[in-house]
């Protein structure tokens, strides 16, 4: 089932925003794939994609963090890290075991409500303040 973008999903920072859409319209694109049929190939391809795109959003949030001097910093950068290393786990998981549709099921929900929940908590606190604190 596709995930859906609403506003208890929004921060308030447009940039974090945008890119949770974009993290969140790249997990549909796993799920339609697969649900689809379309093959490992293209399974793999949506995969690498979310992958690198959440390497890429975490970085850009870590930067927001460290030019603000948030006091959680270090906190949310190991949320981060330790969640690399799950995709990488769960990643690992499906091309040993092959991306049936059962299995890909489970990595893109494991997926999912990780990422909800660490927008709605651990994002959320972030972008108040930053919010508070940017100038300018
Ligand atoms: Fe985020
Ligand atoms: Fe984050």
């Amino acid at each position: 089932m596709a995930y859906q973008w609403d506003s208890s999903l929004e921060t308030g920072y447009e940039k974090v925003d945008n890119q949770h859409k974009q993290l969140i319209a790249a997990l549909n694109n796993i799920i339609e794939a697969s649900t689809s049929g379309k093959g490992e190939a293209e399974i793999f391809k949506t995969l690498d994609f979310l992958t690198g795109y959440t390497i890429m959003h975490f970085a850009d949030e870590e930067k927001l963090q460290v030019k603000y001097d948030y006091p959680d910093y270090l906190i949310h950068k190991r949320i981060h890290d330790d969640f690399k290393v799950t995709v990488g786990e769960l990643t690992a998981r499906l091309r040993n075991e092959g991306p049936s549709e059962e299995l890909v099921g489970v990595v893109t929900s494991a997926v999912g409500s990780w990422l909800l929940n660490h927008i709605k908590g651990d994002d959320f606190r972030m972008a108040a303040f930053v919010k508070a604190h940017e100038v300018g």
